[in-house]
């Protein structure tokens, strides 16, 4: 069976991975220009100043998309570019930017899905304590309210956050990303719960101040844990896995999903850490649990599971030589058959997949041509699974692969090429991948070629 009638095919960038011009037209600094600048950060102090200089190529980027046959493309918008004081005064000519990509995106049949925030926060913002200020969510809100007045007569669907399991777990607790802090968990959850209510505030301000109904969901991550074998004590215990509370509680979806979908903490986190959880009131809860339209999942890699004898569960590790992408993430298809399973059998919502794919050592053959099999082979064993999700009754409605182009992969600089584009930074020169042709093959057969 095919994908759904018109299932989104996309590909997806976030603003500081790829547009560059970091210091045009008005843009302030945002916490990752300040970031890339801290020794020991980056390899070889890499940094977005001009990334993939998409700022200033908006129309060729666009062309490769057309060309590429995506119907959709997901990108962000960058905070500190469309208000560089954080809230306030608005800068047109950032405004002007993303009216332009979009205008070029619907020209050619490409329809936008606009994620608000993907990591990017104005350093002013930081400056003031970031997510750990109260005032954050008042922040967003102000943010999501420019973010809807100028795009929402054009834009349709919304991501109000890209994976705050990362910019918080790995931002204020692990310190790998922008702003780099390494807080204690009363801290964490602090950030955590203004950033749940920097969701829910942007949700409402996108319902209040769209130019048409939209779609609205965001965009969270977390280990695609799958059973060792499809046993009914394997498959309870991936359950398990998934619904477990450890000590980086903050990589997992319940934490975030709960709170949005059901308006409540998982009991198991409230349990494990009563002592140190924010307090918070009724009414926030009710902000942050507003209906939304989907849940967006970016999906990588997970953890195969097996049961054990105490009715718990046990992480099987991967043997020697298991494939791995040059992240050395392994490779596990089976990660998109049951992580969608698990998140529609427990949150009942639609479910797109905003993230999936790999970083590969990618070169420009001597025919002038990137030959990337492995990034083929890696998309079709897992959109077979996401369809056999799909045939069995999945609500799923969209596919972004990550990334439409290589970028600068955070903490890992450009070295890591996720692209189904190949850029030479040295010129700036894009090449489609032989993986891109093949995805468009997929888009073509809406998936029944899988
Ligand atoms: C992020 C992207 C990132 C990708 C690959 C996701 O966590 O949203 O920005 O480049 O994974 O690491």
């Amino acid at each position: 069976m095919p994908f759904k009638k018109n299932f989104l095919w996309g590909a997806a960038t976030s603003s500081y991975q790829i547009e560059g011009a970091a210091y045009e037209d008005g843009k302030s600094l945002n916490i990752w220009d300040v970031f890339c600048r801290q020794d020991g950060k980056i390899t070889g102090y890499q940094n977005g100043d001009t990334a993939c200089d998409h700022y200033h190529r908006i129309k060729e980027d666009v062309k490769l998309m057309k060309e590429m046959g995506l119907n959709s493309y997901r990108f962000s918008v960058s905070w500190s570019r469309i208000l560089p004081d954080g809230t306030g005064a608005v800068n047109q000519k950032g405004i002007d930017f993303y009216n332009a990509l979009i205008d070029e995106l619907i020209k050619n049949g490409i329809e936008p899905l606009l994620t608000i925030y993907h990591w990017d926060l104005p350093y002013c913002l930081s400056q003031q304590g970031g997510w750990l200020n109260k005032k954050s969510s008042d922040w967003f809100y102000e943010f999501a309210k420019v973010v809807a007045v100028n795009f929402s007569d054009r834009v349709k669907y919304f991501f109000t956050l890209n994976e705050p399991e990362c910019f918080i777990g790995h931002g204020y607790s692990v310190g790998q990303h922008a702003p780099g802090y390494k807080l204690s968990d009363r801290e964490v959850l602090n950030a955590m719960h203004n950033a749940l209510l920097a969701h829910g505030k942007g949700v409402s301000a996108l319902r209040k101040y769209a130019h048409q109904p939209v779609k609205i969901g965001i965009a969270a991550c977390g280990s695609g844990n799958f059973p060792l074998q499809e046993t009914k004590e394997d498959i309870e215990a991936t359950n398990k896995s998934y619904d477990d509370i450890d000590k980086t509680y903050f990589f997992k979806f319940t934490p975030w999903l709960d709170p949005i979908i059901f308006g409540r903490y998982p009991e198991k986190l409230v349990a494990k850490y009563k002592e140190v959880m924010p307090l918070y009131s009724e009414d926030e809860m009710k902000i942050i649990s507003q209906p939304i339209d989907f849940i967006a999942l970016n999906i990588y890699r997970g953890d195969r599971i097996k049961s054990s004898e105490k009715n718990e569960y046990t992480v099987d590790k991967f043997e020697d030589g298991y494939p791995m992408t040059a992240l050395n993430w392994e490779i596990t298809p089976l990660s998109m058959y049951w992580v969608t399973k698990y998140i529609y059998n427990k949150y009942k919502m639609p479910i797109m997949i905003s993230e999936n794919g790999l970083s590969s050592r990618d070169i420009v053959s001597i025919d002038n041509k990137v030959h990337d099999p492995q990034r083929s082979d890696f998309m079709a064993r897992y959109l077979k699974e996401l369809k056999r999700s799909a045939d069995e009754g999945t609500d799923i409605f969209g596919y972004m692969h990550w990334s439409l182009m290589d970028n600068f992969e955070w903490s890992f600089g450009y070295n890591e090429r996720f692209g189904l584009i190949y850029v030479d930074y040295a010129t700036q020169k894009r090449t489609i991948k032989d993986s891109a042709y093949y995805y468009r093959q997929i888009i073509e057969s809406n998936g029944e070629i899988l």
